[in-house]
């Protein structure tokens, strides 16, 4: 069984270098399905959801390995040879992400309903809808996805909801398809950037990404990128801000884009955490006279929801009430159970978390229950004195490169089994 055990109560001090983004990763390594020739994606994260999505694009045809530690060669199918086996789609709700380019490549697609997840229940009625506007016909059956679709045709979608994953679906199909795609109300987090980079670099036409229009000219190819490099992971350099500041450390983060923690950083300043920027870098300095804070997280360029857990864990250790409403996902208030056996006074109403902070947290049992409450409780483990075992700690390793060594390096006390 997978398990973190750490000997908290110091100060995290030191540096650390961020990996390439898991969610950039995910979404565009899907995408290199649609390229006509081989090419290399460098800054990816050596991570267990991208080892999966990697094995699962091999199933289908791809040729597809490591050349380095970070980089990989991928040698797209001519066409399909197998389906998305379930073992490994049920694993990777990303895996919903090859729908669009399956269907505007090959012109049909099979992949297993990503279920629910412990955070919510993950629909996909944004990516149909948006899909089905292209041309395509997909269909439920059997607990599959099932989609054909002859030639794709631009359209105009509106998205009712800015969803992240089909914003990325219906922007890789639209890249294919005859004509001109206006995608309204889309999400704009930065890895839809990088995702919208990617696909032009190939020689896609896409116009607005960052913005709430995305505009994409279909063409018929995309064979003009040789080499692509990943963004910094966001979510990854924003856990490590709010383990120093937990921790009332010192820490010196490395190959990050201060811009795409914006939000945090903000946050943290406003609780007297003392953070500076420079081009690629950010240090954050927690002293003492911290106050409580309240979040609300809400779609980017808004408070990130995968670092909501996180910031739970530090407004815990804040003297004073802060108040947490989590907008995104309806259940993402899992952690909070795990705190308070480790002393944490959290009261969950809903989409609402009242925390009163300032006990002194201490070593406990405890189990991860999704990835970033995996990554709170590793905060909260360093922050309290004494020893805290994390089990389900499978659930970190999906989303946190040498996770154990990183944190070794800032002082830590900690073992990964
Ligand atoms: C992406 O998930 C990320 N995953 C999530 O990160 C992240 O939390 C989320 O975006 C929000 O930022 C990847 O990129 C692989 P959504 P996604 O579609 O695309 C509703 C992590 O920890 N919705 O933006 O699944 C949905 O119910 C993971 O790294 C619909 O109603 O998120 C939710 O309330 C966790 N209909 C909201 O949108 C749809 O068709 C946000 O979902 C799709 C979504």
């Amino acid at each position: 069984m997978h398990k973190v055990i750490i000997k908290g109560g110091r100060p995290l001090e030191g540096k650390v270098r961020i990996s390439g983004a898991k969610n950039a990763s995910l979404a565009i390594l899907c995408a290199s399905l649609m390229a006509d020739k081989p090419l290399v994606l460098e800054n990816i994260p050596y991570i267990n959801d991208v080892k999966v999505l990697i094995e699962i694009i091999g199933t289908i045809g791809a040729k597809i390995y490591w050349q380095d530690y970070q980089s990989l060669y991928i040698e797209p199918p001519e066409k399909i040879n197998g389906d998305a086996p379930y073992e490994l789609v049920k694993k990777l709700r990303a895996s919903n992400l090859l729908l669009g380019p399956m269907l505007a490549k090959f012109g049909c697609a099979k992949v297993s309903l990503p279920g629910g997840c412990n955070i919510g229940s993950r629909p996909m009625d944004l990516h149909f809808k948006g899909l089905r506007g292209l041309g395509a016909e997909v269909s439920l059956e059997r607990g599959h996805i099932i989609g054909r679709a002859g030639k794709l045709t631009g359209t105009q979608i509106y998205l009712d909801f800015p969803s992240v994953g089909a914003t990325e679906n219906i922007m890789m199909a639209a890249c294919l398809a005859e004509g001109q795609t206006i995608i309204e109300n889309v999400a704009k987090e930065p890895e839809i950037v990088d995702l919208a980079n990617f696909l032009n670099a190939m020689g896609a036409k896409v116009r607005g990404a960052g913005t709430d229009i995305i505009k994409i000219e279909g063409v018929t190819s995309l064979d003009k990128c040789q080499r692509y490099s990943i963004i910094p992971d966001r979510i990854e350099a924003g856990t490590y801000m709010v383990a120093a500041a937990a921790t009332r450390g010192n820490v010196l983060i490395e190959n990050v884009i201060p811009k795409h923690v914006e939000p945090l950083i903000a946050k943290l300043r406003e609780a007297n955490v003392d953070v500076e920027e420079s081009e690629d870098t950010i240090t954050v300095t927690a002293g003492k006279q911290l106050k409580p804070v309240d979040i609300k997280t809400l779609p980017y360029p808004g408070f990130p929801t995968d670092l909501q857990s996180q910031m739970m864990v530090f407004l815990s250790t804040v003297p004073g009430t802060s108040v947490i409403i989590e907008n995104i996902f309806e259940n993402r208030f899992q952690v909070a159970d795990e705190l308070k056996r480790l002393g944490a006074k959290i009261k969950v109403e809903g989409r609402m978390a009242v925390i009163e902070g300032g006990s002194s947290l201490h070593g406990a049992h405890v189990k991860a229950t999704d990835l970033r409450a995996g990554a709170a409780l590793v905060i909260a483990g360093l922050a309290a004195s004494g020893e805290t075992h994390i089990s389900n700690a499978i659930y970190i390793y999906r989303g946190y490169q040498d996770i154990e060594n990183k944190l070794k390096l800032l002082g830590a006390e900690v073992r990964c089994l």
